[in-house]
């Protein structure tokens, strides 16, 4: 009689803790903090978005974060792997929902970053054309964009296709500290040009009617699942590979201030370099515009110093697409391996493929790609969300366990709660939500 393969219980894992914490920053810092952060904040409170969103990182998405890790951790398994052995076959479509949701996500995201790539050697070797509204009509779809996502899925490929210690920690360990250096430079210089006080007024002052308004607090919650990677299988994902000593509440904790301070921090970039340039009345036509239109823009028109500041600018954002493209592709690369057997090449390769493939379509057309986003990412991460309070809320046994190992008994406290807001906060709150999402995503489709 042959007997199953284990693939849980001997899989890889990562080399350090730094490896894991730096991997999972990588995963949540992406564009939603380069851009999507900072722009909701400006138009959604300021300050007031801004408190509304730490309240619900800590409230509800690190206690998400760390259902996800007690559900990875115990089942030492790929996403799917891990819903099937907590919840039985009938969670088998919350993990070909994880599936389905990182690839698409991955898709149109290797299209952005393939547009990043050109930004950046745009800056670098010939500098920004004056008429910046021509240039993104130009770069962002059709053949250019093409050829530029099959390069960011060939890139992603390469990093994944080396496994989690020495292709995704390994990558993570050098691109990080870059990402934040390459920030934190131009928060600094960004602060003396001379409308960064107009920018910071702008990004940051808090409107108290907005404190108090619905929709604040639903931007701000789904930003927050959004930016930190949950429900779509990633976290659940990482944390299969971590050896069974590691706190992981104080990682979720770390992961999350990171994400916050690099959001918070682009911020601090994005509206100074608007403002000194006048440019204000453009960012609230599309997010995508503003970060490929305004910005560069601003960096034609400052001459030299704009090649400069555009390449820091774009590497940046390459690397923080880059570091959550190789996030998204280990979803499926792990399901691929522990559920048919396949080597880590051929899984790699495999779901690098299909991404390849299917992001033809947003590279094409920037409608597709919107629908994509608005699909995906409000959408069915929102419901993997609620899949994954159900499931380890309701069906797992004991997850608070599995929160102890490695933890002092000063967690005790926090892990009840997260305990607690997982079982019964999450569910009622993201079941709204995905309610919402999902009367926003009919009227995107039919309207
Ligand atoms: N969390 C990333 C960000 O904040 C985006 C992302 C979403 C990455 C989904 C991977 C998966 O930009």
């Amino acid at each position: 009689m042959s007997v199953a393969p284990e693939p849980g219980i001997k899989r890889e894992l990562f080399g350090s803790r730094m490896g894991f914490v730096l991997a999972a920053v990588g995963s949540a810092v992406g564009l939603g903090n380069m851009w999507r952060f900072p722009y909701q904040a400006a138009e959604g409170g300021g300050a007031a978005f801004v408190a509304a969103y730490v309240l619900m990182v800590f409230v509800i998405g690190v206690p998400m974060m760390l259902a996800e890790f007690a559900a990875g951790r115990s089942a030492r398994r790929s996403a799917l792997g891990a819903v099937r052995r907590i919840g039985g076959a009938r969670w088998i479509p919350l993990g070909l929902l994880f599936v389905a949701t990182s690839t698409i996500i991955l898709s149109y995201l290797s299209v952005i970053t393939g547009w990043a790539i050109q930004y950046a050697t745009d800056a670098m070797f010939v500098g920004y054309a004056a008429d910046a509204g021509a240039r993104y009509a130009e770069v962002a779809s059709g053949g250019p964009a093409i050829a530029l996502h099959l390069l960011s899925v060939a890139i992603t490929v390469g990093i994944v296709v080396f496994g989690v210690r020495r292709g995704i920690e390994k990558a993570s360990l050098v691109l990080m500290p870059t990402l934040f250096l390459l920030l934190i430079g131009l928060a600094v210089w960004a602060s003396t040009l001379p409308g960064a006080g107009r920018g910071y007024a702008f990004y940051l002052t808090p409107s108290l009617s907005d404190v108090l308004d619905p929709a604040v607090l639903q931007g701000a919650t789904a930003q927050a699942f959004y930016s930190l990677s949950v429900g779509m299988g990633i976290m659940i994902t990482y944390s299969s590979y971590l050896p069974k000593e590691t706190n992981l509440n104080r990682e979720a904790s770390i992961i999350a201030l990171s994400d916050f301070s690099v959001a918070f921090i682009a911020g601090l970039v994005v509206f100074p370099i608007v403002f000194a340039l006048g440019l204000s009345e453009q960012i609230g036509d599309s997010t995508m515009g503003a970060l490929f239109i305004s910005l560069p823009s601003a960096f034609s028109e400052m001459g030299a110093v704009g090649r400069w500041v555009g390449s820091a600018f774009f590497l940046a954002l390459l690397v923080a697409a880059i570091t959550s493209a190789v996030s998204l592709l280990e979803v499926s690369a792990a399901v691929l391996i522990d559920q048919l057997g396949l080597t880590r090449k051929v899984a790699t390769v495999v779901s690098g493929v299909g991404v390849a493939a299917l992001g033809v379509i947003p590279a094409l057309s920037l409608d597709a790609l919107a629908i994509m986003d608005q699909l995906a990412a409000e959408l069915f991460t929102v419901v993997g969300v609620l899949g994954v309070a159900v499931l380890v809320g309701w069906f797992m046994k004991n997850p608070e366990d599995e929160l102890r190992i490695g933890a002092s008994p000063v967690f005790e406290r926090s892990i009840r709660a997260a305990r607690f807001l997982v079982r019964y906060v999450a569910p009622p709150l993201l079941a709204w939500i995905s309610w919402v999402a999902l009367r926003q995503t009919i009227t995107l489709l039919t309207g």
